[in-house]
């Protein structure tokens, strides 16, 4: 699908990732609408290249349907939904003060998982009203996942459920979805120099970068957003979850 005056939504685009992609699709010519849970940094992003900023929790039905409504009433339909919005909470099954609190457990669940599905279905329905483009599509849905999804380390048990998850539902969405030319799509990306990241002290980043066959440094968002272009323009990717991580396979701890 070309890029330039597509409406686009681009949940958890007040930081780091989607920050990144939701300026990349911009720069290509897309009408980019922000949506994030947290406005302000949703609000600074769009601000960027002048675009639109909704308060979403992606975990809440009517939430989504609030803020994707918005972003319809303004720039139309999306045809092209990425969803960079995610939450870490590190926690072992069995940790100094019990076993994990299910709350936390479920929580990390309803946002990366739940919150997933609930943006692929919404945007799916209004896809699926749309014209048809060249090859009869009709959208594009991206997600991103984690290389933890494969190799989720000690004390990342929630985390790397929800994203096995994630890369688990992109196979069938992209077959359930076929028929109205929706493809679906996931992005696992191996460390990416974000605020989830930046955060950690400096010995901490440099031994991360070090642990990265090649190119020994973190990646940066926008190396992300560039493999979101190329997933929208090649109409043959469909149904597959690429990894972005210099060969890293992460260890045990
Ligand atoms: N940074 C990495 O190394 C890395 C590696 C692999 C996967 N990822 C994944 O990439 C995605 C983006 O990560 P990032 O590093 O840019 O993180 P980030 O913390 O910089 O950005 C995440 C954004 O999601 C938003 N968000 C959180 N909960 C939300 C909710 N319920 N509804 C809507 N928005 C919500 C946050 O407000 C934030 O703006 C996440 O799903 C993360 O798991 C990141």
């Amino acid at each position: 699908m070309q890029i330039s005056d597509q409406s686009a939504l681009v949940a958890g685009g007040g930081s780091g990732i989607g920050a990144a992609v939701a300026r990349h699709l911009a720069g290509l010519g897309a009408k980019v609408a922000v949506l994030d849970v947290n406005l302000d940094g949703a609000r600074a992003t769009a601000q960027e290249f002048g675009g639109l900023a909704f308060e979403c929790d992606i975990a809440s039905a009517s939430s989504a349907e609030n803020a994707i409504g918005k972003a319809r009433d303004t720039h139309g339909p999306a045809r092209i939904l990425v969803n960079c919005a995610g939450i870490l909470s590190p926690g072992r099954i069995l940790g100094k003060d019990g076993p994990l609190s299910l709350d936390i457990f479920r929580r990390v669940i309803e946002v990366n998982l739940i919150g997933a599905f609930n943006l692929l279905r919404l945007a799916a329905a209004d896809m699926a009203k749309l014209a048809p483009l060249a090859d009869g599509e009709r959208g594009i849905v991206i997600n991103t996942s984690s290389i933890a999804a494969y190799e989720g380390q000690i004390g990342q048990i929630a985390y790397a459920t929800s994203k096995a998850g994630m890369a688990g539902m992109t196979l069938p969405a992209a077959r359930d979805l076929a028929r109205h030319g929706i493809r679906v799509l996931s992005v696992a990306p191996g460390l990416v120099a974000t605020p989830m990241i930046t955060g950690l002290p400096q010995d901490v980043q440099d031994a991360l970068a070090q642990s990265i066959p090649f190119p020994h440094r973190l990646a940066e968002p926008a190396e992300v957003a560039r493999l979101v272009q190329h997933m929208i323009e090649n109409v043959m990717l469909n149904g597959e979850v690429v990894r972005l991580d210099g060969a890293l396979r992460m260890p045990p701890k």
